[in-house]
């Protein structure tokens, strides 16, 4: 496990200085993703693999100056991004484990997690830890602001269903780690699954 942190931390530290200049265009995506979780002022919200922070604004918007907001990222490179980009004014950024939280059973609304899932060294592992911090009915978007197809055909590849983020292959995923699916939209534009925490 050590070295699975190790490889994503050595990932992304070398991108984290570039990494906002690399989309600039993408703030209305985020911010239209953020929106489908039906946040309401006083909500308490994680943004999971938060990166350089992009959605923590939109998330701040969204529960108001009431709510809570958690930033989580394993690479420490990426939130020294979030910071001098001034993100930390919108939330609380720690260094975790997506996987393994410092966070209390059932103690937020819902979680925000955009690119995270595919750097999951044991996606379901980290989906059921997802679930345990968030209280039953609180929900979960799984957002990438570019589909599977468009993704793949960047890096010259082609998508299955064997793909993680597949719903044939994400669907069970989410059931067994105590996830409802509630909807699964795969565009060129927008990657976007909502799930509920099951009671
Ligand atoms: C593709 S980037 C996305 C960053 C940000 N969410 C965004 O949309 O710009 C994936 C992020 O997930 C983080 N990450 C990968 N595995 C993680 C884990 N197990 N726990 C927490 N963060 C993780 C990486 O450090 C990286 O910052």
């Amino acid at each position: 496990m050590a070295d699975d942190h190790a490889h994503v931390q050595d990932f992304f530290s070398v991108r984290a200085a570039g990494w906002d200049s690399r989309f600039p265009d993408d703030g209305p995506a985020y911010a239209a993703a953020v929106d489908t979780l039906g946040l309401r002022p006083g909500d308490a919200v994680l943004d999971a693999g938060c990166g350089t922070g992009r959605a923590l604004p939109h998330l701040r918007d969204a529960v108001g100056p009431g709510g809570k907001v958690l930033g989580a990222d394993l690479t420490p490179a990426m939130l020294d991004a979030a910071v001098r980009a001034g993100r930390a004014a919108s939330g609380d950024l720690l260094v975790a484990d997506a996987a393994r939280l410092p966070v209390r059973g059932g103690a937020l609304d819902a979680v925000f997690a955009a690119g995270l899932i595919s750097h999951l060294t044991h996606p379901g592992e980290g989906l059921r830890e997802l679930a345990r911090v968030v209280r039953p009915g609180g929900r979960l978007a799984l957002f990438h602001p570019i589909g599977r197809a468009a993704l793949a055909a960047r890096h010259g590849r082609s998508i299955s269903d064997a793909d993680l983020r597949a719903e044939p292959h994400l669907g069970p995923l989410l059931a067994h780690a105590g996830w409802v699916l509630d909807s699964y939209t795969d565009e060129d534009d927008r990657f976007l699954v909502l799930a509920v925490r099951a009671h």
